[in-house]
């Protein structure tokens, strides 16, 4: 299990103990309707993970192959050596670039995700030497950046495990030189350095050209003996600028950079011997002045959560009841329903993930006028009582109409949406069903900054379905090919290209949702949650 900071522990009752009610589920689940939806999720879930699979495990790879043969390890296997024995690891992004540059660039070619080092939660970025030499296109910047922007948010400390050519040449003008290109993981390095937050470089391979800074900037860098390199510009660049013959040991290996350029701080035999230098170096770090959240016992839910697969919406035209999914993932089954009978499509209660106190806010159809001042009225309970929010995104948008238009829908999303930007408390979405329009906006979209996202593998994400948006083309261009742009839409809106262009944090079997949740919430204590502070409500 991840290691929780056991002081946030409480034995004591938590504020709404006696409040929170058992939900009985009113799914049969021995009806043959619910064992064939159960089966089709499952064959959705064999597709998820074959391509996952394939993915992450390339064994007979012949750049694998030859990866191995030198004796170096795979970016995972590190992974695994450096965080802490029996703990988990939370890979982010897996199946980052998938289906684009012909599927050469297995998760972009970057290994990102949170383990836990001497106790303390950590973001680890190893580049995949074995996929194109470890170097970058737009996909393995934007993985990399995110990552430091997860640190920065949640106060963890980084390993850069390096091994990496730089930029992929073919691919420069698309992650040189603008704002979050390449150049930003430098500028991000020094400002996470400068909140005071731990940048560790591990020099496995190669380091080149800007791709030299990343152990540079680093507060204490370790490089391996014979195997790692840092240069500006490798020997064909300096041969080719001033005709010197140099071999790459010669030039920045790891004796130049502990001996004589001082670029690099502790020489390491091997890879093993540098990942034991690296845990060594967290032994020095003063644990984070956690967020106090009073943790209670854990408690089960009362119903398998494995029959989330016969719940979970594959078909968006059909409603589900989001109580029917969260009593199969909050502790106990048990919920404390806030404004049960009012604003009913959208569903907001207190509950426990784990022992942690959360506030879920999940959709039950079309958000309304009542509905988002609910859900407002909701975010502003759990930012004054500091707890952290759960969105669970099943929404196709807002309510349309002459009626609601005059009744002044839009001031009401407006105020919605006003509070899910300035929320001063962790806020994490997982988009189970549809995300469509600017219910993705009001249910904490990307775009508003959620600590985590994630995607379960049926889910959509669109500004609105295929057939709709077909629909109001026709109406404005009686020219347009509706079938395509069905088709176009279906395509665009999957959670396969949403991971692909990490527009999310990563596809979650639903079964782990519970876990994963925690662990987020977990992670997001490390750092002091804000006070309220909101700007001008319309009102
Ligand atoms: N741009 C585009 N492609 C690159 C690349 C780069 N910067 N660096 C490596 N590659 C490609 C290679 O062409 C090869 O492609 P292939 O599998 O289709 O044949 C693949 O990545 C692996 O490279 P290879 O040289 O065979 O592997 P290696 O493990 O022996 O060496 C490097 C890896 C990174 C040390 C070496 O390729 C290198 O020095 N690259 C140039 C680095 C550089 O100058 N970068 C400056 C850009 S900022």
């Amino acid at each position: 299990m991840f290691c929780y900071n056991r002081n946030n522990r409480s034995c004591g009752l938590f504020f709404n103990l006696f409040l929170l009610k058992e939900i009985k589920s009113n799914i049969d689940t021995k009806a043959q309707a619910f064992i064939s939806k159960t089966e089709e999720y499952r064959n959705l879930l064999n597709d998820f993970y074959s391509k996952l699979n394939a993915t992450t495990r390339r064994d007979n790879s012949p750049s694998v192959i030859k990866h191995t043969e030198r004796g170096k390890l795979l970016a995972r296997k590190r992974i695994n050596l450096l965080i802490d024995e029996q703990t988990p690891f939370l890979e982010l992004s897996s199946l980052a670039a998938f289906r684009q540059y012909e599927n050469q660039f297995p998760s972009a070619g970057i290994v990102t995700g949170i383990g836990v080092i001497h106790g303390l939660e950590t973001m680890i970025v190893a580049n995949d030497a074995t996929v194109k030499g470890g170097t970058y296109i737009k996909e393995t910047v934007k993985k990399h950046i995110r990552a430091q922007e997860i640190a920065l948010q949640n106060n963890l400390p980084c390993v850069y495990l390096v091994d990496s050519g730089g930029i992929y040449l073919p691919e420069q003008a698309s992650i040189f030189a603008d704002r979050f290109n390449f150049g930003r993981i430098f500028n991000n390095q020094a400002v996470l350095s400068a909140n005071g937050i731990p940048q560790i470089s591990v020099v496995m391979g190669s380091c080149t050209a800007g791709g030299a800074y990343v152990p540079a900037m680093s507060d204490e860098t370790i490089i391996v003996k014979n195997q790692g390199t840092i240069f500006i510009g490798g020997p064909p660049l300096v041969k080719a600028a001033t005709g010197e013959d140099v071999s790459a040991e010669e030039l920045g290996g790891a004796f130049v950079h502990t001996g004589i350029s001082g670029v690099a701080d502790h020489l390491a035999e091997n890879e093993i011997e540098a990942i034991r230098k690296c845990r060594e170096i967290f032994e020095s770090f003063q644990s984070p002045d956690r967020q106090k959240l009073n943790r209670i016992e854990v408690e089960e839910p009362k119903h398998p959560i494995s029959e989330l697969y016969g719940i979970a919406p594959i078909d968006l035209k059909k409603p589900i009841d989001p109580k029917e999914l969260l009593l199969r993932i909050v502790d106990g089954s048990k919920l404390n329903e806030f404004k049960a009978e009012y604003g009913r499509t959208i569903h907001t209660s207190f509950a426990n993930i784990e022992g942690f106190p959360v506030g879920i806010i999940a959709n039950n159809g079309f958000l309304t006028t009542e509905a988002s001042l609910k859900a407002a009225h909701f975010i502003e309970l759990c930012n004054f009582r500091k707890i952290p929010i759960l969105f669970l995104q099943n929404i196709t948008g807002f309510i349309v109409g002459k009626k609601y238009e005059h009744e002044g829908i839009a001031r009401a999303g407006a105020k919605l949406i006003h509070a899910v930007a300035t929320a001063s408390v962790p806020k994490i979405t997982i988009v189970i069903g549809g995300s469509y329009g600017a219910g993705n906006y009001a249910m904490a979209g990307r775009a508003f900054d959620p600590n985590f996202l994630f995607m379960w593998p049926n889910a959509k994400i669109g500004v609105m379905g295929g057939e709709k948006a077909a629909g109001v083309l026709e109406s404005i261009n009686s020219s347009t090919d509706g079938k395509s742009l069905v088709q176009q839409f279906e395509d665009e809106s999957s959670a396969y290209y949403s991971t692909s262009r990490i527009w999310d944090d990563g596809i979650i079997d639903p079964v782990d949702t519970r876990k994963i949740v925690a662990l987020a919430i977990s992670v997001s204590l490390n750092k002091q949650f804000e006070e309220p502070k909101t700007g001008i409500y319309r009102m």
